[in-house]
C-alpha cells in the first residue's frame, strides 16, 4: 500500500480575488485527505471512502470522462484524472480508501485536497512526474470540471504549504509563491458555521456569478471609464491604473451591484499587501483591522456571507480577537479569528458558550479549532 496526503487550507486574507488573478494569503491546516492505494496493472479507478456516507467511485481513466451525478465526490477525483490525461498522457489505474481529518463542505478546501491527493497518487501509479508548481495551476483549471469557475489558491496551497508558514501567492504574471513566516505567538481560530458551503451544489451558482459580473465590471471600467482596452483581469488593469481611479471611474460608470462588487476586489487586493506587511511586523492589531474590513467588505460588497457567519465574527471579536472574517467562499462554511495567546482561551470559550451551545453542538473536535500552518501534500 502507497499513502499520499493532501491538506486543506483556511485563507488568511485575499477571498474572492483569485480568479481575478489577484493575490492571496492562505497557509495549510494540519488536517488533510489521505489516500492509500496500490497501483492497478489497468485502467481502472476504484476508490472507497471510509466515511459511509460517500458510497464507492468507479471509472476507466480516459481523456473524456463524463461527470457522474452533480454533487457527487466522485466528480473530484474524476476532475484530476481527466486534465493529467489530457495535459501528461495515458495514466495507470489504481484502488485505493479516501479518508478524511478535514471536515467536509467546510469550506476548508476538502475538495481540492482530494483533488491533488488523487493527483499525485495516479502519477505515482504511472510513474510519471509533474512539476509542482505546472500541477497547481493544471490542477486549477481541472477542478473546474465540476463547474465551479474557481481560482488557483486552494490546489496551489495544499501542494506548497509551508510549516510555520502562511504563502502569498501570486497569480500574474505567473505563479509566484513567497513564504511569510506566522508570527509564533499568533493563534488563528477556525470555527464553522455549521452551514454547508458545498462548492459543487447550492453555492456553485452564486459562486459563479459572482465571477462574471467582476468581468463584466472589469470590462466596463477599461472601456467607458477609462477609455483603455480591455485589461486580461485585475492584476493588470491595477498595474496600469492606480486603484483609487480605477474605483472613482468605476463609482461614475457601474450600476450599484457592479460597483460593489468591483470594490470589493480593489480594496481586497490592497488589504493582501497590508496583511503581508502587518504579519511581518508581527502587528496583531493592525493585522486584526484588516480581517475586520475584508469581512464588512465580504458582507457589505460581496454579498457572500450569511448570519452564522456575521455572528461568529461577532462574538470572537467581542470576547477579544483582534479581528474575524469568513474564510473561503462564504456562503457558509467558516470563519477564521486572529487573536494573542492570552485571548485565545477565552475566545473559544465564548464560541463554544454563544454560538454552539444554543444549537446543541457539544462536540466541538470538527467545528472550533486552532490552525497551525503546515506542509503542503506529499507521498508518505
Ligand atoms: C473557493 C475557490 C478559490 C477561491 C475561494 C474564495 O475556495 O476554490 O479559488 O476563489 O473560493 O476566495
Amino acid at each position: 500500500m502507497r499513502r499520499v496526503r493532501a491538506p486543506g487550507r483556511v485563507n488568511l486574507i485575499g477571498e474572492h480575488i483569485d480568479y481575478n488573478g489577484l493575490p492571496v494569503l492562505p497557509f495549510a491546516l494540519n488536517r488533510e485527505i489521505v489516500l492509500e492505494y496500490r497501483p492497478r496493472a489497468d485502467r481502472r479507478v476504484i476508490l472507497h471512502n471510509t466515511d459511509s456516507g460517500f458510497p464507492p467511485v468507479e471509472f476507466t481513466l480516459s481523456g473524456d470522462l463524463a461527470a457522474a451525478a452533480a454533487g457527487s465526490w466522485g466528480n473530484y477525483p474524476r476532475a484530476a484524472a481527466q486534465i493529467l490525461w489530457r495535459e501528461t498522457g495515458p495514466l495507470m489505474g489504481l484502488e485505493g480508501e479516501v479518508s478524511s481529518t478535514l471536515p467536509i463542505a467546510a469550506g476548508l478546501s476538502s475538495s481540492s485536497a482530494l483533488v491533488v491527493a488523487t493527483a499525485l497518487a495516479l502519477l505515482d501509479a504511472s510513474g510519471r512526474e509533474v512539476p509542482r508548481e505546472q500541477l497547481m495551476s493544471l490542477l486549477a483549471r481541472g477542478e473546474r470540471y465540476v463547474g465551479l469557475q474557481g481560482g488557483g489558491m486552494d490546489q496551489a496551497i495544499s501542494l506548497a504549504g509551508r510549516q510555520g508558514h502562511a504563502l502569498r501567492i501570486d497569480f500574474r504574471p505567473e505563479l509566484r509563491l513567497t513564504p511569510v513566516p506566522v508570527p509564533p505567538d499568533w493563534r488563528i481560530i477556525v470555527a464553522s458555521s455549521l452551514v454547508e458551503a458545498a462548492k459543487s451544489a447550492g453555492a456553485k451558482e452564486s459562486y459563479n456569478t459572482r465571477v462574471g459580473q467582476t468581468r463584466t465590471a472589469l470590462e466596463q471600467v477599461a472601456t467607458r471609464g477609462l477609455g483603455i482596452a480591455p485589461p486580461t483581469d485585475y492584476a493588470d488593469l491595477l498595474n496600469r491604473v492606480p486603484a483609487e481611479e480605477a474605483l472613482a471611474r468605476a463609482e461614475s460608470v457601474l450600476d450599484e451591484v457592479l460597483y460593489r462588487r468591483f470594490r470589493h476586489v480593489v480594496t481586497e487586493a490592497g488589504r493582501v499587501d497590508a496583511a503581508v506587511e502587518a504579519m511581518h511586523a508581527s502587528d496583531l492589531p493592525g493585522f486584526g483591522r484588516l480581517l475586520h474590513q475584508s469581512h464588512v467588505s465580504l458582507r457589505n460588497d460581496y454579498e457572500v456571507s450569511c448570519a452564522e457567519l456575521d455572528q461568529l465574527v461577532a462574538i470572537a471579536e467581542s470576547a477579544g480577537a483582534v479581528g474575524a472574517r469568513l474564510t473561503g467562499a462564504g456562503f457558509g462554511g467558516c470563519t477564521l479569528a486572529a487573536c494573542s495567546t492570552t485571548a485565545v482561551d477565552g475566545v473559544m470559550e465564548a464560541l463554544a458558550r454563544e454560538f454552539y451551545a444554543p444549537r446543541g453542538v457539544s462536540d466541538l473536535g470538527d467545528v472550533l479549532f486552532t490552525a497551525t500552518p503546515s506542509d503542503g501534500a506529499g507521498i508518505a
